[in-house]
């Protein structure tokens, strides 16, 4: 049973204790995440005071702006993780082709595929930004290739997020329910703060840019002014950090939608380091993910920085937007 306070390395460990077949390998590359994790937060917790704010003066893949503060995200988790001897390979959302580990460290089993900061356009601001993580087992061994990190969500061994918010929070999930722990600045530590958290079956918000309402297909529009009936008690929230509005909307109950619309074909956001794992979350805190006409969680990927579209959150909000979702 676990405590209130209790350490996120207390709470990982067991629970891992519980899995026979857990030999430690996955405690050891989380616990590398969780040191990486508050070296962010330690950097973001400085932007404004050292030259870290603004852009990097390089766009990425996606023919986004990078933000400094990206490019030290992706670093961190890079330097923190790689010598840690249990991964094949990593992914960021930043970075064109898939990362190996460096030949002078060993090599595990485990893939670990990140959005380094989510929400950058947010940073300059001081609105909160988040990393996101999703862990794969490399099926073929411990020499990755692209295709090994092309596995539906279903496959994830964890997930999880760290928001650096008005205290930092790092929540997760390894299928046994999905977790909070909020970082102690005092002791360094993540502590637990949420344990088990359930996101409520229906929501009373929804958070969508409706910016992009006139590109969107009839079904969206439909579902949104349908929300809009005052006699229904919705609110709009809507930061422009999938974190940020993701986390709101998993403790209070809500809906997300970040749609495929006319003019982006595939959606914005990236399957394999943003919808996956909070879909994972989201599912083990008894809501949904979907793409508007397919489970998230079940969508084969065929590249590494595949878009989607995403509706996200409680269950029957989401189940609401899927019955609109193709009406023409
Ligand atoms: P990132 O900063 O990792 O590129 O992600 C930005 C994403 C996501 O955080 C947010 O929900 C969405 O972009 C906002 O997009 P719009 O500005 O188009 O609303
Ligand atoms: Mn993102
Ligand atoms: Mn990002």
């Amino acid at each position: 049973m676990a405590t209130v306070g209790m350490s996120l390395t207390q709470f990982l460990l067991e629970e891992q204790r519980n899995i026979p077949e857990s030999k430690g390998s996955f405690t050891s590359l989380f616990n590398d995440l969780v040191v990486a994790a508050k070296i962010i937060s330690r950097e973001v917790n400085k932007a404004g005071l050292i030259d870290i704010l603004g852009a990097a003066g390089t766009v990425n893949v996606q023919g986004e702006e990078v933000q400094k503060l990206d490019i030290l995200a992706n670093d961190t988790i890079v330097n923190t993780m790689e010598h840690g001897g249990q991964l094949a390979a990593m992914a960021s959302e930043e970075v064109d082709d898939f990362i190996p580990i460096n030949k002078k460290y060993p090599r595990g089993k485990y893939l670990l595929l990140f959005d380094p900061l989510d929400g950058s356009s947010n940073i300059d601001v001081n609105i909160s930004v988040g990393t996101i993580f999703s862990i794969l087992k490399c099926r073929t061994g411990n020499d990755a290739t692209t295709e090994d990190f092309l596995q539906p969500g279903v496959q994830q061994v964890c997930a999880g997020y760290i928001l650096y918010g008005s205290s930092t929070m790092f929540v997760y999930s390894t299928g046994h329910g999905t977790h909070g722990f909020t970082l102690d600045p005092s002791v360094g530590e993540f502590l637990l703060s949420h344990e088990n958290i359930k996101i409520p079956d229906d929501g009373k918000i929804y958070s969508a840019n409706e910016a992009n309402a006139e590109n969107w297909f009839p079904g969206t529009q439909k579902y949104i002014r349908g929300l809009k009936d005052r006699s229904r008690g919705y609110k709009s929230r809507y930061v422009g950090s999938l974190v940020s509005d993701f986390h709101r909307n998993l403790l209070r109950g809500g809906v997300f939608v970040y749609p495929s619309d006319k003019k982006t074909k595939n959606g914005k956001l990236r399957l394999l380091y943003e919808a996956n794992p909070l879909a994972m979350l989201v599912e083990q805190a008894g809501g949904a993910a979907s793409t508007g006409t397919e489970r998230i969680l079940e969508v084969t990927p065929t590249e590494l920085h595949q878009r989607t579209s995403l509706i996200i959150g409680s269950k029957n909000d989401v189940k609401e937007a899927e019955e609109l979702w193709s009406e023409v």
